[in-house]
């Protein structure tokens, strides 16, 4: 049978023939009775592949007691019990840098498209009423202030991007970072009363969890805006949601959603938003990227070598 591993999530196609080639795959995301799958290849299965948007839980870890290796694809790694990996010596990969300048696209699109109401545009002159209407003025990005929320490798790729428009680039994050002149904030409420645009670009997890909240969005206030490509956890939803309902924030770009795929019909009525469908790496070569390093990952742990995105 070779090398099994279980699948929970489907890959870009040519990954997926590729993986099909190599080892033996058990496909959990089409199973009709997934409990049944694994009971009868638990004892065989050494790798995992899934995402970091479908992640694996400590039910499913522990449900494989032979598993060495969860190769996911995606930077982020929240949904993944890594503590339980840790304790039982699996290895966990990610995707990390392949995806970075995508993401990093889908900000600043999402930075220009809410502050210019590109999609509100882009529905203006489709349903015919440009000859009949003037298109409401918009804000200017140039001048603007981003408080950069976690400036790590997709955050860092976000400033390099925002400047050239004009944009002056702050930081909050866990730590002050070296080499980097743009102002630090060690305390988010303070960056927030500062900036004019927020861009949340930290980690998922529980150490963000609701990170921007009521507090946050106040400081924003009225003339700020909120730019998510990070993780729905990240922001305290309703509260955003209420606040930009009753003109407390001037707007909002996001990417990401607390129960994706379910977006608050709220936002749905709003002018002030532009919406994207969780598409940060969503390209044919990133993705095709991140598929190649599941596969290296997977093809260097079981070639006896170190991986190459290690996560623990
Ligand atoms: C993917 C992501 O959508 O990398 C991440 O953390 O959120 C995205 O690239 C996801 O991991 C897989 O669907």
């Amino acid at each position: 049978m070779g090398i099994e591993i279980v699948q929970a999530v489907g890959m870009p196609p040519a990954i997926q023939q590729e993986l099909e080639k190599r080892y033996t795959i058990h496909r959990l995301w089409e199973a009709r009775d997934r409990e049944a799958l694994l009971s009868e290849v638990s004892p065989r299965v050494r790798g995992m592949v899934t995402s970091g948007s479908v992640g694996a839980s400590r039910a499913l870890i522990e449900a494989l007691p032979k598993l060495e290796i969860i190769s996911s694809f995606g930077v982020g790694y929240d949904p993944i019990d890594i503590g339980c990996a840790k304790e039982r010596g699996v290895i966990v990969t990610n995707t990390p840098d392949v995806l970075t300048d995508d993401v990093a696209d889908i900000a600043m699109a999402l930075t220009l498209a809410m502050m210019r109401r590109i999609p509100q545009g882009d529905h203006f002159v489709r349903q015919g009423r440009w000859p009949k209407e003037k298109f409401p003025l918009t804000d200017k990005l140039g001048g603007k202030v981003m408080g950069i929320v976690g400036l790590g490798r997709i955050g860092q790729a976000i400033a390099r991007r925002a400047e050239p428009f004009g944009v002056e680039v702050r930081y909050f994050g866990p730590r002050r970072k070296e080499g980097v002149s743009y102002r630090y904030y060690d305390d988010l409420v303070a960056m927030a009363k500062d900036v004019d645009i927020l861009m949340i670009a930290c980690p998922g997890g529980k150490a963000t969890e609701n990170l921007v909240n009521a507090a946050v969005i106040e400081a924003l206030g009225p003339k700020g805006y909120v730019v998510n490509i990070a993780r729905g956890s990240v922001v305290d939803e309703p509260v955003l949601v209420k606040a930009l309902v009753e003109g407390r924030l001037a707007g909002a770009g996001l990417d990401v959603f607390a129960d994706e795929p379910n977006v608050p019909e709220a936002l749905l009525k709003l002018d002030s938003v532009a919406l994207a469908p969780h598409v940060g790496s969503a390209t044919h070569a990133t993705r095709n990227a991140m598929g190649e390093l599941v596969l290296k990952n997977l093809a260097a742990h079981f070639d006896g070598q170190p991986v190459l995105t290690r996560v623990v």
